[in-house]
């Protein structure tokens, strides 16, 4: 398209969009002329023809330029729109003309990656609402119970000698359990949030597990199972956040003891190089393959009824893997469904 078949003002807008080469052209331009003027190598007439050709060359070259910018952010704005519009279902509906082909792969990548936020906040939403859904039928559950208790004694049980006191006691459990969901949730949300701030030290092994199993042997005694803490070496310290892995094992202990009917449960460390690896073992029920990684998950629980009889809400182990992974390390699970299980995980040495 020449100069002459452009209307003035598209002419004007196509050289205003060629602002950013304008020093590519008038600085050597300038340069040119100025040698011309020094050596004054020809007349004037000459020189003022030289001026309007240049001048009018530079005009015209500028003013295309101007056009294909405008051209190529025209394509670049539209493909943003359609993205914007969600008008591609896939990265290879995104097509630029050659000339913008280096780009075309950086748009791709970028469509790509706010494809993959979308679905990752799609499953943020589901996972919320599953976990308000959890949440609500867990307290419930307590809840219902106490308050079926308390409306019995006062419709008339509380005169009855036979069950006043064990209602008593059972609304009271309920209590308990609910006053666990709600600790066990306050942690949860607090790991999750990254508040929970951890205080690494150095501490003994040895004397830190003797104290934490000894809070466990009247639990295990009541179900008649042995509880067995292995020797260790008595100068191993090990690094840690000494109230957050006492939570960790003890959740750990709680489940073995829980989850084992008859006969023991261990606790016993290796040393590897470094590190120490705590295992907490048990001879109980164990879990089937197709749950060990799940187990995990908040609220994941492989018997629901039997889990939730023994007063569990399924947290447990998540708050676990939550600990020791802010501890660089990993829990291990073996297990067989029927054959026991073992629970570790490494600390620093
Ligand atoms: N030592 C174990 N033996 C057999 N099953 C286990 C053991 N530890 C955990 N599980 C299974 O894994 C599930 C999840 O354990 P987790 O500790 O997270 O929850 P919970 O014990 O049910 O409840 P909570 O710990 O919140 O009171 C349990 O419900 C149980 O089915
Ligand atoms: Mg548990």
């Amino acid at each position: 398209m020449g100069i002459a078949s452009e209307s003035p003002a598209k002419f004007l807008k196509n050289l205003r969009a060629a602002r950013p080469y304008y020093r590519d052209f008038f600085l050597p331009a300038g340069v040119f002329l100025l040698l011309m003027i020094v050596f004054s190598v020809i007349s004037f007439a000459q020189f003022l023809f030289i001026l309007f050709l240049l001048i009018f060359t530079i005009i015209y070259i500028l003013s295309r330029l101007g056009e294909k910018r405008l051209k190529d952010t025209g394509v670049i704005s539209d493909l943003i729109y359609n993205i914007r519009n969600n008008k591609y279902q896939s990265a290879d509906e995104i097509k630029l003309p050659p000339e913008l082909i280096e780009i075309e792969g950086e748009i791709k990548t970028l469509f790509l990656r706010t494809q993959n936020d979308i679905e990752n906040l799609k499953k943020l939403e589901q996972i919320r609402t599953e976990f308000l859904g959890n949440v609500s039928h867990e307290l419930r559950t307590p809840i219902f119970a106490i308050q079926g208790y308390l409306e019995t004694l006062l419709s008339g049980a509380i005169n009855d000698r036979n069950v006043n006191r064990s209602f008593l006691v059972k609304a009271n459990i309920h209590t308990q359990n609910l006053n666990n969901l709600l600790n066990d949730l306050i942690d949860i949300s607090m790991i999750e949030s990254g508040q929970m701030r951890l205080s690494f030290r150095y501490f003994p092994l040895a004397e830190f597990l003797e104290n934490l199993v000894s809070e466990y042997q009247m639990g295990a005694q009541k179900k008649n199972l042995n509880l067995v803490l292995k020797e260790i070496r008595p100068n191993l310290q090990v690094f840690g956040d000494q109230t957050r892995i006492r939570q960790a094992i003890g959740n750990l202990i709680q489940n073995a003891i829980k989850y084992t009917e008859k006969g023991e449960v261990e606790i016993y460390v290796s040393e590897e190089n470094k590190l120490c690896r705590i295992f907490v073992k048990d001879t109980g029920i164990g879990i089937p393959e197709k749950d060990l990684t799940r187990v995990f998950e908040r609220f994941y629980r492989v018997d629901k009824d039997r889990s939730r009889a023994v007063g569990g809400t399924g947290l447990g182990l998540a708050i676990v893997k939550h600990i020791v992974e802010a501890h660089g390390s990993k829990v291990i699970v073996e297990s067989k469904w029927g054959g026991g299980s073992t629970f570790s995980f490494t600390l620093k040495k």
